[in-house]
């Protein structure tokens, strides 16, 4: 069955510059505003894409600058769906690295814990990866109802 129109979307890219997480933070959240998210989910929302942004620029092109492509989409029922790809180094063992403190980093300080905060933020949490190919993170949060106007 085909797929209803999205209530609305957004695509946009931008160089793996560090300074583009805080971008894509607010872009994140500015889209999901036309939804009168609460301030939690908001936060929630901005967090999670964050740590997915932050792991294109420090994991998938670490030594290098690439472009990554945030893709957000709201559909009617206010699920808000969030998808960060890279063109990076991918990731060779997905289930491994969603493990809490599973990092291949810890020489600066990385906890591990990135994928572990997306799914607590989030009500799903798919990763797609191949190395040398790059990986898409898949999220989804279905936003609260309105509150009542008194
Ligand atoms: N976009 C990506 N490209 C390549 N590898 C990735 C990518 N995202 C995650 N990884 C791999 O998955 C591991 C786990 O990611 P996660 O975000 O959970 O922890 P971390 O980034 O190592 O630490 P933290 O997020 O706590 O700073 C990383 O150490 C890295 O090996
Ligand atoms: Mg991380």
């Amino acid at each position: 069955m085909a797929k209803a129109p999205a209530f609305n979307q957004l695509r946009c890219s931008f160089p793996s510059n560090s300074v583009n997480e805080a971008l894509a933070r607010s872009i994140a959240a500015s889209f999901t505003a036309q939804m009168n998210p609460t301030c939690e989910e908001v936060s929630d929302i901005k967090c999670a894409v964050s740590e997915a942004v932050t792991n294109a620029i420090v994991h998938g092109y670490r030594d290098s600058i690439g472009e990554i492509v945030l893709s957000l989409r709201l559909d009617q029922d206010r699920t808000l769906t969030a998808e960060i790809r890279d063109r990076g180094c991918g990731i060779a063992n997905v289930e491994e690295a969603m493990r809490p403190l599973f990092t291949t980093d810890p020489e600066h300080e990385r906890s591990g814990m990135g994928f572990t905060i997306i799914e607590n933020f989030m009500d799903s949490l798919r990763v797609v990866s191949s190395p040398g190919k790059g990986t898409r993170v898949i999220m989804k949060k279905k936003l609260s109802m309105l509150p009542i106007q008194k």
